[in-house]
């Protein structure tokens, strides 16, 4: 069997990319972004970046981008923005033009077409943005301008709903606007708001943003993916002889719940912080430490690993016992119902996974089974799962749907074949 050893820099963290573009729109000044992610999702992002007239240009050492200071090009009819296959452009981009005057219609792929968006619509909407979806979904046909501060309470543990009205706050009148949080979910967009000078206080679960403009540092240097990062940690966790380490890891609070919950499990896992502003980073190494155990993850534990479920939902596969993940119903609104997909794709390599209610059971350890093939749905964590899969079984069955896998991991490939080969060189 085909270890994982050697080092690796997973692509800068998506979540934060998408927000240094977007940002840029409300921001001036200019700012050189070193590592931004050259994935589908954050293209795309910087594609809508641009039609709405923002600039940016490659440099040698990063993308230099120019903070377009809300002087958008949304003057001429209704500006079309294409997101893409991602919501968290979708979802933040409305937060940002609800308080810029306009007319938008925000589109996307077949997969995006079919996510709810009336949970950031409804609050936007009470700020005094017009805005229609279809049935609750994309596209999004909206007006911008004239928006008004206001306190709300998210239904969803989702730090999408939250960044986009405190993007939208950032140009509400009356200011400050106030979120609470059902759960404590990513909290980039507060953390990059502050660090490009606007006021933001957090305390607990409440955040308020106060109206202003924001002035982009000279450079960012954006620190590399957890959750990309995750297939390959994982995969050391549960193949025997490896030992994987990812460099310039982003460490925040929110992000590494993965690593928390692979620790209870019995990796062994160490960890060096070489940063911490404006974000923790450091670099993690994991080594296989023999069998797993099962364990248990709260629902209060989920929106720090929300997408790292897939993983580690093959990981339990190969831990002795039933592990739970509680209160995951999220997981069906994501790029596939991941529920559904967890259980029939880990289900056709012989795992015993059930879905009971909100709650995700996944029992081990397995010996897997090989079926013709894996369907990933065209989902791209799917995809990595079931390749990280198919690599512990050191078998080549092809996963369909794997050229999704650059919508967050365009290196993922490459990735792969350097720690399998730094393997096979030991
Ligand atoms: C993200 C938040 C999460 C996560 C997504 C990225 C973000 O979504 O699943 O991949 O960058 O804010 P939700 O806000 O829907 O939980």
């Amino acid at each position: 069997m085909p270890s994982l050893n050697g080092e690796f820099v997973p692509p800068g963290d998506k979540s934060v990319s998408h927000r240094l573009v977007l940002l840029s729109l409300l921001s001036k000044g200019e700012m050189l972004i070193k590592g931004l992610s050259a994935c589908e999702d954050v293209a795309s992002s910087l594609n809508c970046f641009r039609i709405l007239g923002g600039r940016c240009r490659e440099e040698q050492e990063g993308l230099r981008i120019f903070g377009a200071n809300r002087r958008l090009c949304s003057d001429e009819g209704v500006t079309e923005l294409d997101c893409g296959n991602s919501g968290t452009t979708m979802r933040l981009l409305a937060g940002i033009l609800a308080g810029i005057p306009g007319f938008y219609r925000l589109d996307g792929d077949g997969q995006l077409r079919k996510r709810p968006m009336e949970r950031v619509c409804e609050p936007l909407r009470m700020m005094g943005a017009t805005i229609e979806t279809l049935l609750g979904k994309p596209p999004l046909t909206m007006t911008g301008g004239n928006i008004v501060a206001m306190d709300y309470a998210i239904q969803e543990a989702s730090a999408q709903v939250k960044g986009a009205i405190l993007l939208a706050g950032l140009s509400a009148e009356g200011g400050p606007t106030a979120v609470t949080e059902v759960a404590p979910t990513r909290s980039h967009t507060e953390r990059l708001i502050d660090h490009f000078g606007g006021r933001v206080e957090t305390n607990g679960l409440r955040v308020k943003v106060w109206p202003g403009t924001l002035t982009l540092p000279e450079t960012f240097v954006t620190p590399a993916d957890p959750s990309s990062a995750a297939f390959f940690l994982a995969g050391a966790a549960i193949i025997p002889g490896s030992r994987v380490t990812a460099k310039n890891l982003l460490l925040s609070n929110g992000r590494t719940g993965f690593l928390k919950v692979l620790d209870r499990m019995g990796a062994k896992i160490s960890l060096t912080m070489t940063s911490d502003t404006p974000e923790p980073a450091g670099e993690v190494t994991v080594e296989y430490n023999g069998p797993l155990n099962a364990t248990e993850v709260p629902a209060e534990e989920i929106p720090s690993l929300i997408d790292e479920i897939p993983v580690l939902s093959l990981v339990a596969t190969q831990a002795d016992g039933e592990t739970v993940f509680r209160k995951v119903d999220e997981l069906r609104i994501k790029e596939t119902d991941r529920l559904m997909s967890i259980r029939h794709q880990l289900g056709a390599l012989g795992a015993r996974v059930r879905v009971d209610g909100d709650d995700l059971f996944v029992r081990g350890p397995t010996s897997f089974i090989l079926p013709e093939s894996l369907d990933s749905g065209k989902d791209h964590r799917l995809a990595m799962t079931l390749t990280m899969a198919l690599v512990a079984a050191n078998a080549g069955i092809p996963v369909i749907g794997d050229e999704s896998i650059p919508i967050s991991y365009p290196g993922f490939r490459e990735d792969l074949e350097k720690l399998t080969r730094e393997s096979g060189a030991r």
